[in-house]
């Protein structure tokens, strides 16, 4: 397949380019975008064939369900079930990067939801994102833009060495403003539960949901539920390459000076403060330690980087479970062949 590829400022959007992309998606075909978050997968959503199709682009297995994008809120309304109160307090976040869970009503199509009752739902607030989201007239279906198993795309470059052949139409929007996936947000129950940690933190939804609950499996402990949250039993992002967590403390630097003698060549992500111990290592950096943002946005391509080089093991710093810090730490525990703590 011949892939396209449009770029495009965000800041300055070329609708006659977005047109383009949107007919595409009328036809069935499937366009990579950029969002908020991370790059997606898309294909209009009511039309089965082309959402089997993203399964097939990203060699995703089919138990794994897709989350529905639409351009504003109100269009949710007619594919799921939710109550007036709730539907007030998710406005708090809309647009934004969060997905909601929620009852799904029949005329969700089954290839999307892997059979649940539940659809995930969300709004992207990224002007290439929302606006290919109107223009094409239908809801989309998009997964993250990497082939399954990668970590998700935050540059285009990295989406072109996934996608390229596989897709019609690739936007490139430029670089992402978070870098990790949406925060997902299970709200079928009376306490919502976050099945996937995100940009949006646990702090932010306890201030408009009160109560939430935060599974143990979010930690990397405990088993995943996977009639409730299928993607999480899957290993993601993870580099080929033999790749070490240790956890954040006090010891970090003595327990890294530790592991390094087992290799030959390792290759150090390291905080810009702790670089200074290790001279004469391959280092990346990746940010300030309490510089959470900058990690998290970094993070998806540092880990990418670091499979291309020849050392034989990446070490990477963990942060603290705080915050946008669960969520980092969530991505890195699934990356992580092996975890170091104190
Ligand atoms: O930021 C994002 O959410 C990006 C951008 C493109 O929007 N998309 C994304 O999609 O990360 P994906 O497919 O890579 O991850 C969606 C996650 C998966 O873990 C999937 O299992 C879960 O959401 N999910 C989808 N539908 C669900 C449902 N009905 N119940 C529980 N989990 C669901
Ligand atoms: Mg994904």
């Amino acid at each position: 397949m011949e892939t396209k590829i449009l770029k495009m400022n965000p800041f300055d959007i070329d609708f006659k380019k977005i047109n383009i992309a949107a007919e595409i998606i009328k036809l069935g075909g499937l366009v990579v975008f950029p969002t908020e978050t991370v790059y997606g997968l898309g294909a209009n959503a009511l039309n089965e064939n082309a959402v089997k199709s993203i399964y097939k682009a990203k060699g995703r297995p089919s138990d794994n369900p897709l989350i529905m994008h639409f351009d504003k809120l109100e269009k949710i309304k007619d594919f799921v079930y939710i109550s007036e109160n709730l539907y007030e307090k998710i406005k708090v976040f809309i647009p934004g990067p969060i997905t909601f869970v929620l009852k799904r009503k029949n005329i969700v199509p089954n290839i999307i939801t892997a059979n649940m009752d539940t659809v995930a739902v969300r709004i992207p607030i990224h002007p290439i994102a929302n606006k290919l989201i109107e223009m094409s007239g239908v809801p989309i279906a998009a997964p993250s833009a990497n082939l399954s198993g990668k970590p998700s795309p935050t540059i285009a470059e990295h989406v072109v060495e996934d996608m390229k052949g596989r897709v019609d139409i690739i936007i490139d929007g430029g670089n992402v403003d978070f870098g990790l996936e949406s925060t997902v947000i299970d709200l079928t129950e009376d306490i919502p539960t976050i099945l996937r940690p995100g940009p949006i933190t646990p702090e932010n939804l306890k201030e408009v949901f009160g109560e939430i609950k935060i599974p143990e499996f979010i930690y990397g402990k405990g088993k995943v539920d996977t009639a409730k949250a299928p993607g999480m039993k899957y290993r993601h992002y993870a580099p080929d390459k033999k790749t070490i967590l240790v956890e954040y403390s006090e010891n970090r630097i003595d327990i890294i000076k530790k592991i390094i003698k087992n290799y030959k060549n390792p290759l150090l992500v390291l905080f810009e403060e702790d670089k200074k111990y290790f001279n004469g290592y391959d280092i990346i950096t990746s940010g300030n330690k309490n510089d959470y943002y900058k990690i998290a946005v970094n993070l998806f391509s540092i880990l990418r980087t670091a499979d291309k080089t020849n050392n034989d093991v990446i070490i990477i710093e963990g942060v603290k479970d705080k915050g946008l810090g669960i969520s980092i730490m969530n991505r890195l525990r699934k990356a992580s062949s092996e975890i170091w703590g104190e």
